[in-house]
């Protein structure tokens, strides 16, 4: 049972047949979740919901995968339990996985999540670190999957903040399963060095191209996926100044959309997206650098190759995976 008790915390500890699974087994639970079929895999189990960033979608798919799948999921916020101010985090773990039989954790350091991990002794599962995102990349490959029907070959171009934790994310990921990677970013916000070598020791196996450059045309030519983030992440806001100077020319318009020269392109996005100006956060670019829009255009947003929406609904069904298959005694034995 090969992924029986296992924590998910970074993409690089699962090999490309136990990703693609992963990827398979959301679209199965997919389709039973639109039939109505029940698979309550986590029946009676408890799982924790440590927040210490802000979220909508991985908060949302949490709750309602853990529901769907026969278990209680349990909120505890930033200023609910002891975690970082009075505890630490190996007193926090053990004490959790004595209760929860899972625990999901976001914040911004990737030791804590390992250490979670380690000390727990039930599945810890990275709802999103300053260093990766790793059940986005589930529902993102899906949503590439569904869209062409494969994943190896595909041109993935991410243009914007490069060193974040989607654009590593998206580099190891595609590195593994095949998928050609582009991250096209300014020379300030390229992915650091030991990230690409790490992407490139998997690229060598599974054939994926990886490029990094600063060059929009270059990077965005024969693109199958216009993939963006925010330009500042949570923890970074005071940053807007010198991104928006930096990051401007990597804008996801339609000019870029055309560069591309792909009818079939798709965009895609993480959400949360500043392509308008109906958020508080929007208005005050706004009233600060005269800016409607940032990572994305409203046009591209809503424009017809836009499957930024899908791909949120996706992060529902693979996290209901990545749950199942790690805490939910399945007969998996080999993939
Ligand atoms: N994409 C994503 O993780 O969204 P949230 O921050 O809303 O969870
Ligand atoms: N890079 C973003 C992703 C949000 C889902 C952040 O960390 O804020």
């Amino acid at each position: 049972m090969i992924f029986q008790g296992k924590s998910f915390l970074a993409e690089k500890d699962f090999t490309k047949d136990e990703l693609q699974y992963l990827i398979d087994f959301s679209k199965h639970l997919k389709n039973l979740k639109k039939r109505g079929i029940p698979h309550r895999y986590l029946e009676g189990q408890n799982i924790a919901l440590l927040f210490e960033k802000n979220s909508t979608r991985t908060r949302a798919a949490f709750t309602v995968a853990a529901n769907d799948l026969g278990a209680h999921p349990e909120f505890l916020g930033a200023n609910d339990i002891q975690l970082g101010s009075k505890e630490s985090v190996s007193d926090t773990a053990k004490v959790l996985g004595s209760m929860f039989d899972g625990i999901e954790y976001r914040g911004s350091s990737q030791d804590v999540v390992e250490s979670l991990a380690e000390h727990a002794g039930v599945p810890v599962w990275n709802g999103l670190t300053d260093d990766w995102h790793p059940t986005q990349m589930i529902a993102d490959f899906l949503t590439i999957q569904e869209n062409f029907g494969y994943l190896e070959g595909i041109n993935l171009v991410y243009c914007g903040d490069g060193r974040n934790n989607v654009a590593n994310s998206l580099l190891v990921t595609g590195a593994i399963l095949g998928t050609n990677v582009r991250i096209v970013s300014p020379k300030e916000l390229q992915p650091e060095e030991k990230v690409v070598a790490f992407a490139q020791k998997f690229a060598a196996d599974s054939g994926a191209k990886l490029v990094v450059t600063d060059s929009v045309e270059e990077g965005v030519s024969n693109a199958d996926v216009l993939y963006t983030d925010v330009w500042v992440s949570m923890g970074e806001e005071e940053k807007f100044a010198e991104r928006i100077e930096l990051l401007l020319p990597y804008q996801v318009n339609q000019k870029m959309i055309e560069l591309a020269q792909n009818e079939d392109v798709i965009f895609m996005h993480c959400l949360p997206a500043f392509h308008d100006t109906n958020t508080k956060y929007a208005k005050d670019i706004l009233e600060k650098f005269g800016l409607q829009e940032m990572e994305v255009t409203d046009e591209v947003f809503n424009g017809k190759y836009a499957q930024q929406f899908e791909q949120a609904e996706n992060r529902l069904h693979s996290i209901k995976a990545i749950m199942a298959a790690t805490s939910g005694n399945l007969f998996i034995t080999k993939v």
